[in-house]
C-alpha cells in the first residue's frame, strides 16, 4: 500500500487541528462526540491533546460497502450519544468525502437542541464535496483516493494502521486472496 500520511505526519496534523480547537473552545466545556466507527482511532489521540474540561460520547452512522462510493441509505443511531441539550458540541469524524454524512448527522443532532455545534475531520478528499458546508476543523486535504488506517477501513478491515495508506487495485487482489486464506 502506498503511504499517504506517516505515524508522525498524523500526530502533527492532529496536534496542530487540537490546537485550533482549543484556542476556539478557551474556557469553555466541551461535548465531543466521535462518529462510529472510523473516528474511534482520531477521537483517542484528540481528546488526550485537548487541555479543556469535556464530556465524551458517540453515535453510530453507516452506509458504506467497500470501496464503491455509491452511496446507501444513511442509518443514524444516536441511542449511544449522551445529552446534548444545552451544550457546546464537537462532533467528529474521520472523513468527509461527499459530506452527506457530516450534514445528516448534524441534521440529527440539532434536534436535540445543542447550543453550538461545529465540526471536526481528519481528511477532507479533494473534489468530492456535493452539500453546501464545510467542517470547522480540517486535519488534512487528501488527492480523491480511497484510503484506509488511522480508523479508516475497507470491508472493515484496516482501521488498526498507524498509518494513512491508499489502497490500490493490487491491494484489493491481495485483499480478497488473504480474506479467502485466513477466514474460516
Ligand atoms: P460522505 O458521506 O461521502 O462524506 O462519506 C463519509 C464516510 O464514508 C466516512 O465516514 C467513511 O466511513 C466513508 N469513506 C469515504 N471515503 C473513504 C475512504 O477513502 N476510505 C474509507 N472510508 C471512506
Ligand atoms: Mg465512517
Amino acid at each position: 500500500m502506498k503511504v499517504l500520511l506517516s505515524k508522525e505526519d498524523l500526530h502533527d496534523g492532529v496536534m496542530r487541528m487540537a490546537d485550533k480547537i482549543a484556542a476556539c473552545y478557551e474556557n469553555r466545556q466541551l461535548t465531543i462526540v466521535g462518529v462510529l466507527t472510523g473516528s474511534v482511532v482520531l477521537m483517542a489521540d484528540l481528546i488526550r491533546l485537548l487541555d479543556l474540561p469535556m464530556r465524551v460520547g458517540v453515535l453510530q452512522a453507516s452506509s458504506y460497502r467497500g470501496a464503491t462510493t455509491t452511496r446507501g441509505e444513511l442509518v443514524i443511531n444516536s441511542e449511544l450519544m449522551l445529552d446534548i441539550s444545552g451544550r457546546d458540541v464537537l462532533l467528529v469524524d474521520d472523513i468527509f468525502d461527499t459530506g452527506h454524512t457530516l450534514v445528516q448527522v448534524l441534521d440529527k443532532m440539532r434536534e436535540f437542541g445543542p447550543t453550538s455545534i461545529r465540526s471536526a475531520v481528519l481528511l477532507r478528499k479533494h473534489g468530492r464535496q456535493e452539500v453546501d458546508y464545510r467542517p470547522d476543523f480540517v486535519a488534512f486535504d487528501i488527492p480523491d483516493e480511497f484510503v484506509v488506517g488511522y480508523g479508516l477501513d475497507y470491508e472493515d478491515m484496516y482501521r488498526n494502521l498507524p498509518y494513512l495508506a491508499a489502497l490500490e487495485p493490487d491491494d484489493i487482489a491481495r485483499h480478497e486472496a488473504t480474506m479467502a486464506e485466513t477466514q474460516m
